[in-house]
């Protein structure tokens, strides 16, 4: 990107960003005012006061809490106390507003590693370092990292998040204008942290719709998502298809966002951390009515696999409708419920996961 000429700021490019600065300039404007106030009037108290020839100090002449001294303290507690109140709702206003992604947002994935950003869209498109989005579209990003704490930072859009390893967190912005932005990974993550950096590319909407459509060949995410399920015998037990229970294992459709009762009494929501979780830690929590016999898929996927995964469950449909992002898409494989063969896939499986020591095969191996 070329230099520009000296800005202060970087540009403003999201819905949000204007807002960030508004906020910015107060915090600063009544900061330089205080510090301002406070050191003219040293100088100028230094000065009224100093010590002059044949006048002597008197401290008794100097301690009379008098009503105007009470009323002084009144008011230089007050005004203070209402600043930092209209600081802190200002703030607290645009952190849930940042904190919340709208529900029509067009969901993107993330993944962070030691030093690249790796980017799935859930037409199947990947790229490393680069982002494309399409211009005014509320965009979610839903991210975890492979190794070490990581942050994904855009500047321009005025929005930051942490990116954590076993964990999924979000963030969202609204593009305002067509342009390349820069992202930074905002949280030291090793030796080429400062080389950890990438371009967003805010295009308009055809624009995006035919560098989408250049796509990888590799099919959706969840299409993606479901050959893995198949790969990883997953269909051996969980029925993926609408009123086929083979009670071995909780059935996967309308699963996404549903509330889950557990065998201790407790409930769940079924989220993205929710799937990962039974995937990894199948024991940690299990479904009311089923037992524990499924076996950990620890080390046998991929964060970008996993991701894949929960693309694939959320795809099988969801019970309260607002989960589903998959209908919110321009380019998309069909509402339908896919089809899944039953029992084991039938010759191109490749190699059954292999267990871990002391792991349970899965079950459609026994
Ligand atoms: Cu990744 Cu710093």
């Amino acid at each position: 990107m070329q230099v520009k000429s000296f800005q202060l700021f970087p540009e403003a490019a999201s819905t949000i960003a204007g807002q960030v600065d508004g906020l910015y300039a107060f915090l600063i404007i009544i900061s330089a005012f205080f510090s301002l106030l406070i050191a003219l009037l040293i100088v100028y108290f230094a000065y009224k006061y100093r010590v002059r020839p044949g006048v002597t100090f008197h401290p008794e002449h100097h301690d009379d809490h008098s009503i105007g001294g009470m009323v002084l303290e009144i008011v230089w507690s007050v005004i203070p106390l209402g600043l930092s109140m209209i600081m802190f709702v200002w703030g607290v206003s645009i952190y849930f507003t940042e904190s919340r992604p709208p529900a029509d947002s067009m969901e993107v994935y993330v993944t962070g590693k030691q030093w690249m950003w790796k980017i799935q869209h859930m037409e199947g498109a990947r790229e490393i370092n680069e982002l494309h989005i399409p211009v005014g579209r509320n965009i979610k990003l839903t991210m975890t990292s492979e190794d070490v704490i990581h942050d994904f930072y855009v500047p321009a859009f005025r929005t930051k998040a942490d990116v954590l390893p076993g964990r999924y967190t979000t963030e969202w912005f609204q593009a305002t204008q067509v342009g390349a932005y820069h992202i930074f990974c905002a949280e030291y993550c090793g030796t080429k942290h400062s080389g950890m950096v990438g371009t967003v590319y805010v295009m308009s909407q055809p624009d995006y719709n035919a560098w989408l459509g250049a796509g990888s060949g590799e099919g959706s995410m969840a299409e993606q998502g479901q050959s893995l399920f198949n790969q990883l015998g997953c269909g051996n037990c969980h029925a993926s298809v609408i009123n086929n229970q083979n009670g071995r294992c909780p059935n996967l459709v309308g699963l996404f966002g549903s509330r889950v009762e557990l065998k201790d009494g407790s409930a769940v929501k079924a989220d993205e951390a929710y799937i990962r979780e039974s995937v990894l830690y199948p024991q940690s929590k299990i479904v009311a009515g089923y037992d524990d016999y499924m076996p950990t898929f620890k080390g046998l996927i991929t964060e970008d696999g996993m991701l894949k995964l929960i693309e694939y469950v959320k795809s099988l449909g969801a019970k309260n409708g607002t989960q589903n992002s998959a209908t919110s898409m321009p380019v998309q494989t069909g509402e339908a419920v896919p089809v899944l063969p039953r029992g084991r896939p039938q010759g191109k499986m490749i190699a059954p996961p292999a267990p871990s020591p002391g792991v349970a095969p899965p079950a459609g191996n026994r």
